[in-house]
C-alpha cells in the first residue's frame, strides 16, 4: 500500500478563509491593518504577562532580539548547538560569534551544567557572553528553571527560541515567556502558520517598543520620513495576520491533537526494543510539534536512515533530527562546549509524521512499516 503522509502539514478548518477575505476586502494586505493588532492582542492574552509584536519570520524575531539586547560585532553569544541554523544565523548577521553548547539527554535541549562551563570558559578568556539563545526542540521545554538560575547568577540575558514550541508550557507558563525575550515561528509546517511569520514577545515595555520601532525601518513618528537609526522591514503583513488569527483560535485543539498523536506512537511502539522517545518532564507540557524517536541500531538492527528510506518508499515522510550546529561545515572552527550527546541523538534520531489531521489508522500503517523492518532485521 502506498500512502501519502507528510511530516507536518497545515490544517485550515477554522476561520482562515473568512478572515483572509476580510483582509483583502479591507484593502490592507501589507504591514498596516486591523488583523495585525487583533493577532498580537490574542497572542498577548494567551501569554498573560507578555506583549507580542507580529513579525515576518522567526529568524527576523531572533535578529531583532539580539539587536535589542545590544549584540554587536565582536561579541559572543551562547547558542544551543542541537537546533536549526536559524537559531544561530542572526548572531552572525550582527558580526558576533556563536558559542555552541551541547544538549542534555532528557529534553534534548541545552545542558545547564555545560552552559555554566561555557560561561566560565568564555569569562576566563576575557569575553563574557552577551546573551544565551536556548531552544525548545520539537516543542519540548528546556530545563528552564536551572537555565534561568545560571543566567541570573552571571547576569546574562536569555533569548528563548520557542519557534517550535508555540503552545508548549512549563509549570503552566508558555514557553517563550521565561527569558528576557522570546520568539515564535509561524512558518508553513509549524503548529500554527501564517504562511511565513514570527513574533517577538517580552514583558518589558521598552523592549516591545523598540521591536515595533526597529521592525518598521526605524521610522520616526513624524509626518515625513525621518530615520535616526538603521531599521529592518520585519513586520508581519495583514493578510498573514488574518490567517494567524484563525490559526490561533485553534491552537489548543492543535496542541491536544499533536499530544494525542505522540501518545498513540508511544502506545503503538512502546513494546519495540531499541526505540526511545523525547520525554515530557513532570513540569513540562510539550506541544509535540513533531514526534521524534531515537533508534538504537545495535538493538533494532536498522539505522534511522534505513528506516527513513523504507518509510519514503511507502509514501511516508520522516526527517532526521537537526544536525548539531557545531558539526555544520558553515560553522567549522566555532567554539563548542560539550561531548557527543547531540551528535549521538542526531545519528539515532528520526521525526515521524505528526500533522494534526493524521488518523490513528495512518499511525497504525506507519508502525506496521517499522514492525516489518524489525522483523527483517531480526
Ligand atoms: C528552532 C528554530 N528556530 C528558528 C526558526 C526560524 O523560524 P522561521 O522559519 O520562521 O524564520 C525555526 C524554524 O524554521 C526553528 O525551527
Amino acid at each position: 500500500m502506498h500512502l501519502s503522509l507528510p511530516l507536518s502539514s497545515p490544517v485550515f478548518d477554522g476561520n482562515e478563509k473568512i478572515y483572509s477575505e476580510r483582509a483583502i476586502g479591507s484593502g490592507h494586505i501589507a504591514t498596516f491593518g486591523g488583523f495585525i493588532t487583533k493577532f498580537e492582542q490574542k497572542l498577548s492574552k494567551r501569554l498573560k504577562t507578555h506583549e507580542a509584536v507580529a513579525l515576518n519570520s522567526g529568524t527576523s524575531a531572533l535578529h531583532l532580539a539580539l539587536a535589542i539586547l545590544g549584540v554587536e560585532a565582536g561579541d559572543e553569544v551562547i547558542c544551543q548547538s542541537f537546533t536549526f541554523c536559524a537559531s544561530a544565523n542572526p548572531i552572525i548577521y550582527l558580526g558576533a560569534t556563536p558559542i555552541f553548547v551541547d544538549s542534555e539527554l532528557d529534553s534534548w535541549n541545552i545542558c545547564p551544567e555545560i552552559l555554566e562551563d561555557a560561561i566560565l570558559g568564555r569569562i576566563a578568556k576575557g569575553k563574557k557572553p552577551k546573551a544565551i539563545v536556548l531552544v525548545h526542540l520539537f516543542g519540548m521545554p528546556a530545563k528552564i528553571e536551572a537555565l534561568l538560575e545560571i543566567a541570573t547568577k552571571y547576569q546574562i540575558p536569555i533569548i528563548e527560541d520557542a519557534a517550535e514550541a508555540v503552545g508548549s508550557t512549563y509549570n503552566n507558563v508558555s514557553c517563550g515567556a521565561f527569558g528576557d525575550i522570546g520568539i515564535f515561528s509561524f512558518n508553513g509546517n509549524k503548529i500554527i502558520t501564517t504562511g511565513g511569520g514570527g513574533a517577538l514577545i517580552s514583558s518589558n515595555a521598552t523592549i516591545i517598543q523598540r521591536a515595533r520601532y526597529l521592525s518598521t525601518q526605524a521610522r520616526e513618528d513624524l509626518p515625513y520620513y525621518q530615520h535616526l537609526e538603521i531599521g529592518f522591514n520585519y513586520k508581519m503583513n495583514n493578510l498573514a495576520a488574518s490567517i494567524g488569527l484563525a490559526q490561533l483560535e485553534q491552537l489548543d485543539e492543535f496542541v491536544s491533537k499533536r499530544r494525542k498523536i505522540n501518545a498513540n506512537y508511544k502506545k503503538l511502539l512502546g513494546s519495540f526494543e531499541g526505540i526511545a522517545f523525547q520525554k515530557d518532564s513532570e513540569n513540562s507540557k510539550s506541544n509535540f510539534w513533531l514526534t521524534a524517536l531515537l533508534i538504537d541500531n545495535k538493538i533494532t538492527g536498522f539505522t534511522s536512515d534505513r528506516l527513513r528510506v523504507v518509510l519514503k518508499k511507502r509514501g511516508i515522510e520522516s526527517r532526521f533530527l537537526w544536525k548539531p550546529l557545531h558539526m555544520q561545515p558553515v560553522f567549522s572552527g566555532i567554539p563548542f562546549y560539550g561531548g557527543n550527546n547531540s551528535e549521538q541523538m542526531f545519528k539515532k534520531g528520526l521525526c515521524l509524521p505528526s500533522s494534526v489531521n493524521l488518523t490513528l489508522k495512518d499511525q497504525e500503517n506507519i508502525v506496521e512499516v517499522i514492525a516489518q523492518e524489525l522483523v527483517k532485521a531480526s
